[in-house]
């Protein structure tokens, strides 16, 4: 099944240079991009995305972190994409995460764990609502997509 996810490179990974790597990494597999933006999450905005968090003893500091400087958006587009990007993404803690995952490569701490990806299909279509108006989804057709899907 084609999908569509949102995938979000958090603040650590602009900041500290990251987002070209990361990028190269789903353009390589295939996957298609829809939309990317490059925005500062506004507080309420991180308090309705991460919802599903509030309470917990990290809720604060999760949104602190989020809104502390800018965030790449991304809606990224392939077969399988929203359980397949977790894999590449690694475990949340990325001291549990695999060498050749994004957070086994690049992270070292859960609350600096660099990128976020939608955890099913229910939760990408309404954080790509929250974060997308449809003008900024750009559906295309790529010459390379008979290569990547037969
Ligand atoms: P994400 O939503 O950002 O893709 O991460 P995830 O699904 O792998 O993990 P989730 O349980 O949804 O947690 C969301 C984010 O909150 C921070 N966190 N801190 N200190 C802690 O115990 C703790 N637990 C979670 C992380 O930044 C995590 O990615
Ligand atoms: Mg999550």
């Amino acid at each position: 099944m084609i999908e569509r996810t949102f995938v979000m490179l958090k603040p650590d990974a602009v900041q500290r240079g990251l987002m070209g790597d990361i990028v190269a990494r789903f353009e390589a597999k295939g996957y298609k991009p829809v939309a990317m933006k490059l925005m500062r999450i506004p507080r309420e905005l991180a308090e309705r995305h991460y919802g599903e968090h509030k309470g917990k003893g990290f809720f604060n500091g999760l949104i602190d972190y989020i809104t502390s400087g800018p965030v790449l958006a991304m809606v990224w587009e392939g077969e399988n994409i929203v359980a397949d990007i977790r894999v590449m993404m690694g475990k949340t803690n990325p001291k549990d995460a695999m060498p050749g995952t994004i957070r086994g490569d690049f992270a070292q701490q859960t609350g600096r764990n660099i990128v976020h990806g939608s955890d099913s299909v229910e939760s990408a279509k309404r954080e790509i609502d929250l974060f997308f108006n449809d003008y900024e989804l750009v559906s295309w057709t790529r010459s390379v997509d008979p290569w990547l899907y037969e």
